[in-house]
């Protein structure tokens, strides 16, 4: 016989488990997928009016299973109301991203960076999400499509956050880089592609010509002992996004040592359109700093003016706020 309370238990355990929020498979079609990237949403319980999406992508060998497992967003997001989206590698061999071709590189041009915006416009459709706060993030291979994502779609993206990672277009396959998906470059991978922030940033602005809109704000993080995607990799994502936002990338608006963690130290650019963070002695096998990551977003605000200084500027009439490249440009 079982007792009343363990009854009780029971099933207050099964209300748990039905009421709580799992991560779902999105198989119907969702727009342009030209490489089918499979496509895995959390959209927790409880979504804040007009959720933020978030998109978290995987590192090589992974799968949107293992990053919605392995992480604590999908806590984060039942906390305080977004919605993620899990992309999953069509690359069975290594289930790394492409970063390689030039569709993926260009602007709705198509490969992998494609699908991920199509699950991102559905997503936005189909919640009400907000427009204005879209974000993505991920470790190496992650963190490598999160940085061709902020240049392929300026447009849909609030900012991105990328931990161990390459800057946009240093994976780019050589030649006629057109329909060669998951290239490995090792000469970038063990530091040796290096270029000045003008031809950084030339990378960018080819991405997507003709563009001169909002630029998302961009974090990145590197182990200075990386044995996987060289630590000069760091060097040369800051030369990039600091060029792409015009600013100069000797010169750190402020530097805060042992930011979040004893030996990590963080370089503020530009009000902090762009932070780069040191890790000292960390590996390739860098920790994801969630919450870091959610404040950078200001993910955890629920109110009305959340992201108030970002895309769109303020929910109020007649205040734009411009990111430093419009600032610059005018
Ligand atoms: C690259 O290759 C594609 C497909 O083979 C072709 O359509 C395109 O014209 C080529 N582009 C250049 C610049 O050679
Ligand atoms: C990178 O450069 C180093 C030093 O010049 C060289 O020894 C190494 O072979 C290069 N590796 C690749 C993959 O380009
Ligand atoms: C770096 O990390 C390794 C492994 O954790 C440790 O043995 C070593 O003492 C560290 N080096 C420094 C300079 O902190």
């Amino acid at each position: 016989m079982v007792s009343v309370q363990g009854y009780l238990s029971c099933l207050l355990w099964f209300a748990g488990v039905i009421s709580a929020a799992s991560l779902q498979h999105i198989t119907e079609p969702f727009g342009d997928n030209p490489t089918n990237v499979g496509f895995y949403l959390y959209v927790p319980d409880k979504l804040s009016p007009r959720p933020p999406v978030l998109i978290h992508t995987h590192g090589c060998h992974g799968t949107a299973e293992g990053a919605y497992k392995g992480y604590r967003f999908p806590k984060l997001a039942d906390q305080y109301g977004f919605i993620v989206i899990y992309p999953d590698s069509p690359f069975l061999e290594k289930k790394c991203w492409d970063v390689s071709s030039r569709e993926t590189l260009t602007h709705n041009g198509g490969g992998d960076s494609l699908g991920i915006a199509s699950m991102v416009r559905w997503t936005l459709d189909k919640y009400a999400g907000d427009r204005g706060r879209v974000f993505a993030t991920g470790v190496s291979s992650g963190a490598m499509i999160t940085n061709v994502l902020m240049g392929s779609y300026p447009d849909l993206f609030a900012g991105g956050s990328a931990f161990a990672g390459v800057p946009f277009g240093c994976y780019a396959a050589p030649g006629n880089n057109s329909g060669v998906y998951w290239y490995w470059d090792y000469a970038c991978a063990a530091g040796n592609v290096t270029h000045t922030p003008r031809q950084w940033k030339a990378m960018v602005d080819a991405a997507y010509p003709g563009y001169t809109g909002w630029r998302p704000k961009v974090q990145v993080f590197h182990g200075t002992v990386d044995e996987v995607l060289n630590y000069n990799n760091f060097g040369e994502e800051i030369k990039q996004w600091t060029a792409v936002f015009g600013l100069d990338y000797r010169r750190p608006a402020s530097i805060t040592e042992n930011t979040p963690k004893k030996g990590w130290t963080k370089s503020s650019y530009g009000g902090g359109w762009f932070e780069a963070f040191s890790a000292f002695n960390v590996t390739h096998n860098i920790q994801m700093q969630e919450d870091l990551v959610l404040e950078f977003f200001d993910l955890k605000c629920n109110g009305q003016d959340c992201f108030s200084w970002g895309k769109g500027g303020p929910r109020k009439p007649c205040s734009k706020r411009r990111s430093p490249v419009q600032e610059h440009r005018r």
